[in-house]
């Protein structure tokens, strides 16, 4: 079992995220943190349960709306009901999930990821997206996916832990690239642009507990779509990407959060299709 490799002295970013939505999987030093960030920026919570919203209804429109039956979730996270698989089998039960994450702890609890219907399947590969060829070679990816047949790409709230260095738009490219004509991309990108000294005081906590963060503009977060076809509404805040009664987006709320505010919201959000 994993577990050994499981640092608990230390935050980790699944957990803190875990513990800011409620979960129950995290340490008290990721409750130390969230708490830390919460008081840095007291929207977090709800930019958090924005973005998982967001994705949510990405993964709606991809199955029910694009036809998708194919899904390759990168930095899946801790399982958070309704997982993505839940999303999409209830749209298509014959749809298959790929999970990629590189925490231990989301490893050791990966077993709630892969409780599918008798119809789909899930798989769980765990892999550091800055090596790509580590996800395309693992067996769980190339004996679940079918890559004559359209997959959607989900890299949802992660891509703010990749600097420059790491060279994300190149990573999901060669992501993206082994994917066939019709395969699709929906990505949340965190950005500071509408909180400025809020979020950079959050990235600060981050980088004080060895997390450094990369937030991106517009620009940059369009960087990642070129050349697909943007569905609309193109690349957007999380809450004003196709907001719905469900969750409560469509008139500017969500549930057990109250009004969402653009400055309470650090996430970009935008699904492509690859022509
Ligand atoms: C904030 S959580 C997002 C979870 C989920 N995608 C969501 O939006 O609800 C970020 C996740 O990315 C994972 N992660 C961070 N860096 C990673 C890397 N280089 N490779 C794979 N997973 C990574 C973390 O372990 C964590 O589970």
């Amino acid at each position: 079992m994993p577990e050994h490799r499981i640092d608990t002295e230390s935050a980790h970013s699944a957990r803190i995220y875990d513990y800011i939505l409620g979960g129950d999987d995290n340490y008290p030093a990721d409750r130390e943190a969230g708490d830390a960030m919460c008081r840095e920026w007291p929207a977090l919570p709800v930019h958090m349960r924005a973005n998982r919203d967001f994705m949510h209804r990405a993964v709606r429109y991809l199955a029910e709306e694009a036809g998708i039956r194919q899904f390759l979730d990168i930095g899946t996270g801790i399982p958070t009901s309704p997982n993505l698989h839940e999303i999409a089998q209830a749209a298509a039960p014959a749809a298959r999930v790929v999970y990629v994450d590189n925490d231990p702890l989301v490893l050791s609890l990966s077993q709630g990821l892969l409780s599918g219907t008798p119809e789909g399947r899930t798989a769980y590969v765990e892999a550091d997206m800055r090596d790509p060829a580590a996800v395309l070679d693992a067996p769980g990816f190339r004996e679940t996916l079918d890559l004559s047949e359209p997959v959607a790409l989900t890299v949802i709230a992660i891509v703010h832990f990749m600097l420059d260095e790491h060279d994300a738009v190149g990573i999901v490219r060669r992501l993206l690239d082994p994917l066939p004509s019709g395969s699709c991309l929906a990505m949340s990108v965190g950005t500071a642009d509408f909180a400025p000294d809020e979020v950079g005081r959050v990235a600060r906590e981050y980088a004080a507990r060895g997390m450094p963060m990369r937030l991106r503009t517009l620009d940059e977060a369009a960087e990642f779509f070129a050349g697909l076809d943007l569905v609309e509404p193109g690349v957007v805040q999380v809450h004003k990407w196709r907001p719905n009664r469900t969750d409560g987006t469509e008139n500017g709320t969500g549930p057990g959060y109250g009004v969402i505010r653009d400055e309470d919201i650090a996430m970009y959000g935008a699904v492509g299709r690859k022509p």
